[in-house]
């Protein structure tokens, strides 16, 4: 197969799209995020890489606490639009019309709207480059009653938005079902 090099490429297709929300100086704000990932198991981590000129860092280092938010298809144009504006200069709860509510942490604003609500607590910041690399510990997960099949999250009701790179940074929705995970490799075990 011919293959054209790119140099080193922060590729990873997919990536999700999460909404980053944060009290900054008592009023909370959310960015979105393609930068975020599961860091460990046991505890439960989440890592994302913030840029360190973000205001979203500056929630983070004053409060020690984030949430990481999960918005459906049906908020993409949301979605969109708290990774183009800054909440520096707006109010990005109002201009989305978001529902905030808050669990067990004071400083981790969550969103109604939106299926998948994790609170972390912060547990390290990393240096890396431009971004520092923040690992969350997840302290409490919300997931909203009519995502759930035979009470578990489903992906399909679901619907996150699934975030790429490359040609041009386009979202996509999540694809047909391919089949249930650590089983269907199964049939290629001697
Ligand atoms: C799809 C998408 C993904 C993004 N991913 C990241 C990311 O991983 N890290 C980051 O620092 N900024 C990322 N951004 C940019 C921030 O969301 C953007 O700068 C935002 O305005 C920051 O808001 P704040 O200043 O209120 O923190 C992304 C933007 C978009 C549209």
């Amino acid at each position: 197969m011919a293959r054209k090099e790119f140099g080193p490429q922060p590729w990873l297709f997919p990536n999700p799209t999460v909404l980053v929300g944060t009290v900054i100086d008592g009023k909370p704000n959310f960015a979105t995020f393609a930068g975020c990932g599961i860091a460990g198991d046991k505890p439960p981590t989440i890592s994302i890489a913030v840029h360190r000129q973000r205001y979203t860092l500056k929630g983070i280092r004053q409060n020690k606490e984030f949430s990481v938010v999960i918005p459906s298809v049906n908020l993409i144009k949301e979605a969109d639009y708290c990774g183009l504006v800054s909440g520096v200069r707006s109010d990005k709860v109002r201009d989305c019309g978001f529902t905030v509510f808050y669990g067990t942490l004071k400083s981790a604003p969550l969103i109604e709207q939106c299926p998948v609500n994790l609170e972390c607590t912060l547990l390290k910041r990393f240096d890396v480059g431009v971004h520092d690399l923040v690992i969350g510990k997840i302290v409490q997960t919300y997931v909203s009653e009519e995502c759930l099949t035979d009470g578990k999250p489903d992906i399909m009701k679901i619907k996150p938005i699934v975030f790429s790179m490359g040609s041009v940074p386009r979202y996509n929705a999540v694809g047909e079902y391919l089949g249930q995970g650590y089983h269907i490799g199964k049939e290629l075990k001697k």
